[in-house]
């Protein structure tokens, strides 16, 4: 789930077949989300480089509001917003980053249905970083080169890892 494992920084698998390991895999993540607590996960956070992404803004309290979501991809997205951004993978990093105001978001839920989601705000910022997991970025890539920098060498210590860039 942590910074500076490989699988955070490599492009994820696309699911090609819904099985009993897909959904095994949708349930850990929905419980890990929402224990830490999250409003999103992405496979790639427990470690599994497979393109599944969990969402919940009600953070467990709306099932309404629960989106498992299987190879997403964002389709449109239109302006731009400026917000505070966190990952259970970087822990304790908060920083704005400037993400499309709205996204339409096409995938695959568990049953095989293909979904569609209109978002904006707090949702299509989510969508966002989630689907960037998929695709080995995290929101620190989002930064100046210069705050990257800072940043990963302050994770990199407080994690009690050497060397690398
Ligand atoms: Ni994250």
């Amino acid at each position: 789930m942590i910074y500076g494992r490989p699988v955070l920084s490599t492009r994820a698998e696309p699911i090609t077949n819904i099985d009993a390991a897909v959904a095994e895999l949708a349930q850990d993540m929905v419980a890990t989300m929402h224990e830490a607590p999250g409003i999103g996960l992405a496979a790639p956070q427990v470690d599994v480089s497979r393109r599944l992404i969990t969402v919940d803004l009600s953070v467990g309290r709306d099932n309404r509001e629960l989106i498992v979501l299987l190879n997403p991809e964002i389709l449109e997205k239109e302006g731009e917003s400026s917000a505070e951004e966190g990952c259970l993978s970087v822990p304790g990093i908060f920083e704005k980053v400037a993400r499309p105001l709205r996204v339409s978001v096409r995938g695959v839920d568990l049953e095989g249905r293909e979904k569609t989601y209109e978002a904006q705000d707090l949702l299509a910022r989510v969508f966002c970083h989630e689907i960037d997991h998929l695709d080995g970025k995290l929101f620190l890539d989002h930064l100046s080169p210069l705050k990257r920098q800072l940043l990963k060498r302050r994770l990199r210590k407080e994690m009690g890892l050497s060397g690398g860039r």
